[in-house]
């Protein structure tokens, strides 16, 4: 499908995954880190098709486990572009699993990652902006903005109690 340059749904990325016995823990279920590695790389995935640069992770927001994800299960991580600002931008991530045979499907996990552009010198790059044309994609714009204020005065106070 062709989408309009620079919108969310242009940079859309959808990653699967079946989960093999090395991608398990102890217990048969997927190994957390192991899904924080597929929700980065989907995630860096998606920034960088949206800057058409390389891009480095900034920031992850908080990530929830809600539902376990078994051995043999197949795993779809989807990720797309919230916000864009002047250097950085909020890739929203969603990770499902889905039951062999039923597909039957769990939702398991979503994050917010911040991104930041680089020149091939690997300095800081501007992003290009995002194309929005429907009222959804603005409230999740306008909602992604007020959460990129929190992070960086959280960056700010960590900073501080290191100095
Ligand atoms: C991320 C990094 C490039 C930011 O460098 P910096 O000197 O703080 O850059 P700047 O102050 O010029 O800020 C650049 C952009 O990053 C954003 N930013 C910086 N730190 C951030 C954080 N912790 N969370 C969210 N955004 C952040 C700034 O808001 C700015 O974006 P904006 O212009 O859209 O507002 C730098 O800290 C770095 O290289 N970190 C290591 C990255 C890494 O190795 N990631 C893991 C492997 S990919």
């Amino acid at each position: 499908m062709n989408f309009i340059e620079g919108s969310p749904q242009a940079s859309e990325v959808t990653m699967t995954q079946l989960v093999l016995p090395s991608h398990t823990n102890n217990l048969d279920t997927v190994f957390g880190g192991t899904i924080m590695s597929w929700v980065d790389i989907a995630a860096a995935i998606c920034a960088g098709r949206h800057c058409k640069k390389d891009v480095v992770t900034a920031s992850i927001d908080a990530l929830h486990f809600l539902a376990p994800i078994h051995k043999g299960w197949v795993v779809e991580i989807k990720a797309r572009v919230n916000f864009v600002s002047n250097k950085s931008l909020e890739i929203g991530v969603i990770v499902d699993g889905f039951e062999p045979r039923t597909n039957i499907k769990h939702h398991t996990a979503s994050a917010l990652l911040t991104f930041v552009a680089l020149n091939e010198d690997k300095t800081t790059s501007s992003v290009p902006p995002l194309v929005i044309d429907s009222d959804e994609d603005k409230r999740i714009c306008d909602e992604a903005l007020k959460r990129k204020a929190y992070r960086l005065t959280q960056k700010k106070n960590l900073l501080k109690s290191r100095s």
